[in-house]
């Protein structure tokens, strides 16, 4: 009998929904030729059902996700609701008290996909940011003390837990083993100025990886000088760790490097427990409904989830038939100058099935 994953699908807002359609149309399609089956159960988180119920995510959400075998969702983010409110009512909530400690980011580019920098191609940007998803500045702790006078102080701080840094490195090393291209993890902090957090990273990446990874070359770098290095010679890279601020800024810069938002997926993983799968762009709500946003990055974020479900052949499959289309068929990746409609890219992406 063919194995049925349990998949809950959060389009949320903007064209979230278009692209989480076309990335379950590809799915649907690799799974009849791969025999496996998906069990889709639609959720309407998101701001639409914020402004008419006033509700946010109900309490129950966590504990009805964690029935599921993944989630993949669309966008979060609405014009009419104040920035902060969904991003933190729903994405960060998810992630956090479904411990998705992880936030995966391949930074690949495609054949035939313009890249801004110069003389680069998909031999030199392939590698992949493993970003620590629940710690660091993220975790909310600080305050205002004295709010709207001269004096008012304000704090938040970047705090780490000996057990966050070692599983989020735990992750980074065995995944660099498993992907099996240069062997080399980066760990990229700020030891130079952050003292205290990253001194901690450090330690435990030297000892972890002597320790139990003596085949994995470790490299260091500091996170400004990383981005000169992502722009510069991306080449270097095979996966990279860092903390959470970190990992959310440098990867919206790789995201520029392989193309833009049309094309970065991310995955937000609890290896012993669901994850969530995104195209890291927004809602992009001027196109809502109008059938001409990309929708790949969507559909490799659907590649990730298969790849996290242990059917790692489909998962190859969807991005070769990315590959296909980047390099032969679609004019650019931005919406609207596709030369094809979101709708067309799902199928042409599918019909390689
Ligand atoms: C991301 C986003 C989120 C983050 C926002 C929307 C809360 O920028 O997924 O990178 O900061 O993690
Ligand atoms: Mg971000």
């Amino acid at each position: 009998m063919s194995k049925t994953y349990n998949i809950a699908v959060i389009g949320g807002d903007g064209t979230g929904p278009e692209v989480a359609r076309e990335a379950i149309k590809v799915l649907e399609a690799a799974a009849v030729k791969h025999n496996f089956k998906l069990a889709l159960t639609d959720h309407d988180f998101g701001g639409e059902r914020y402004l008419s119920t006033g509700e946010i995510l109900p309490d129950s959400a966590s504990d009805e996700m964690r029935k599921y075998d993944a989630i993949l969702l669309g966008a979060i983010g609405h014009p009419d609701v104040k920035p902060g409110i969904l991003e933190k009512g729903i994405l960060l909530r998810l992630r956090f008290e479904l411990d998705q400690y992880i936030n995966l980011r391949p930074v690949k580019l495609f054949p035939g996909v313009d890249t801004p920098i110069k003389d680069k191609g998909p031999e030199e940007i392939d590698y992949v940011v493993v970003r620590e998803n629940t710690g660091g500045l993220y975790t909310g702790i600080g305050g205002f003390t004295m709010k709207g006078t001269e004096q008012e102080v304000a704090s938040q701080s970047m705090v780490y837990t000996h057990h966050q840094v070692a599983r989020c490195l735990k992750y980074a090393f065995d995944y660099t083993r498993r992907r099996k291209k240069n062997n080399t993890l980066g760990l990229v902090g700020k030891t130079n100025v952050l003292t205290y957090a990253y001194d901690l990273w450090e330690r435990v990446f030297n000892d972890m990886g002597a320790k139990d990874y003596p085949e994995i070359q470790r490299d260091y770098y500091h996170v400004d000088a990383c981005c000169m290095w992502m722009v510069k010679n991306p080449e270097w890279f095979d996966v990279l760790v860092t903390g959470n601020m970190f990992g959310d800024i440098i990867t919206d810069l790789g995201a520029m490097t392989q193309g833009g938002m049309g094309i970065a997926a991310g995955g937000n993983i609890n290896p012993n427990g669901v994850s969530m799968f995104e195209p890291i762009g927004g809602s992009a709500p001027k196109y809502t409904g109008q059938n001409v946003i990309n929708p790949l990055a969507a559909i490799c974020a659907g590649a990730m989830m298969l790849d996290t479900l242990g059917e790692e052949a489909a998962a190859k499959d969807i991005e070769t038939a990315v590959a296909d289309i980047t390099a032969n068929k679609i004019k650019s990746l931005a919406a609207g100058r596709m030369g094809y409609s979101t709708t067309e890219v799902g199928d042409l992406i599918a019909s390689h099935f």
